[in-house]
């Protein structure tokens, strides 16, 4: 089986392409660099001792997209390519709509044309906004409070729309909770450029002292502690949730929705805990006021992911603290 994965050099895709290649699957990516390095392929490569097909380019570059389905038989798509930075989103929301929804257009329209029926789409809790009550379910009602997860929900639609009007065109979306953790190689991981918006690669800098102090975004939640609680899933697991979403879309029919979480909320402070506990290492703190945006907690009921695709989160917490930093230490030279 041939899978196109789009934003594949990202930190969820790359993480994915090494589970599909262990898996005996071949691999097509296509990615821009805009939020990726290119040495993440050779690393992606080493890692699996297999070799991938990679096309630098935009997904909205319609003739580049042809080109790969004219080039390889695509069986299935998994859809990551994307921005997603969700204050960037509120301060740039037209680029955020342009890039998200064209280039899932382009991709969308050349399946058609070349006759691939099978997508697994990369979406996000965030399409659940505020939740009323918790565990979050996949029928639950869905909002978003900004443009970054307002363009997940409107291809979410999209894709349900295009299900609909082509019975043959199968769609499994995946809400992602809080992705953290790397590959145990230490050699891909998650490197976001410049100052960290997220918690764990935030926590990863101080404690390799990139960084002088992390701020904790308030500590009067409606939460054990006072500070934000969300799922942290390793991003290990997540790419095994990938796996049984392909083989999914292989035997469903139309769209189905599925959580991607362990089902635990940990909060801001028990994770700099533990990581504290498992790598040594001092993560220095001072609690200022809340993110403006940001929800008390957010956790998910896998149960759905567990009956329909037999995914079930296996690493905890520990493991995503090791992991994650890790990655950083086997990386030093390119992070001091
Ligand atoms: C986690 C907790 C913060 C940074 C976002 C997106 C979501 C998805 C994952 C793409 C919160 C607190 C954070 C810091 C802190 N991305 N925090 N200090 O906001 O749950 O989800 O990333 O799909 O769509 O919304 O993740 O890691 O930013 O925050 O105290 O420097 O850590 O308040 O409670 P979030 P996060």
């Amino acid at each position: 089986m041939r899978i196109l994965v789009t934003g594949g050099l990202g930190y969820i895709g790359s993480h994915t392409c090494v589970c599909l290649l262990k898996n005996n699957y071949e691999v097509v990516i296509i990615d821009n660099l805009s939020n990726s390095n290119i040495d993440v392929l050779e690393k992606i490569e080493k890692i699996t001792d297999k070799k991938v097909t990679f096309y630098e380019g935009d997904l909205c570059n319609k003739e580049l997209v042809r080109k790969i389905f004219k080039d390889n038989k695509i069986d299935e798509v998994i859809h990551f390519a994307g921005y997603k930075a969700v204050g960037e989103s509120v301060l740039q929301p037209l680029k955020y709509y342009r890039n998200n929804l064209d280039s899932t257009l382009t991709l969308l329209e050349v399946m058609q044309e070349f006759s691939c029926h099978n997508l697994v789409f990369s979406s996000s809790a965030t399409v659940y906004g505020t939740p009323k009550k918790l565990p979050i379910k996949e029928d639950f009602p869905l909002s978003t409070t900004n443009p970054y997860g307002t363009t997940k929900l409107m291809i979410e639609r999209i894709l349900a729309d295009v299900s609909k009007a082509n019975k043959d065109f199968k769609v499994i979306v995946l809400r992602y909770f809080n992705p953290i953790g790397a590959d145990p190689s230490g050699l891909i991981g998650e490197d976001p450029k410049g100052i960290p918006n997220n918690l764990m690669p935030y926590i990863v800098r101080v404690a390799n002292k990139e960084l002088p102090i992390l701020s904790v975004f308030g500590d009067d939640y409606n939460t054990h502690d006072g500070t934000g609680v969300r799922d942290y899933i390793h991003v290990v697991d997540l790419a095994k949730g990938h796996l049984k979403a392909l083989e999914k879309c292989l035997k469903s029919k139309g769209i189905d929705y599925y959580n991607l979480g362990t089902g635990t909320g940990y909060s801001v402070l028990d994770l700099v805990n533990t990581f504290e506990k498992v790598n040594k290492v001092e993560v220095p703190y001072k609690i200022v006021n809340r993110r403006p945006g940001d929800i008390d907690a957010c956790y998910a009921d896998p149960t759905k992911a567990y009956k329909e695709l037999g995914f079930k989160a296996e690493l905890g917490i520990e493991d995503m603290c090791r992991d994650s930093y890790n990655f950083i230490i086997k990386n030093k030279e390119s992070h001091n």
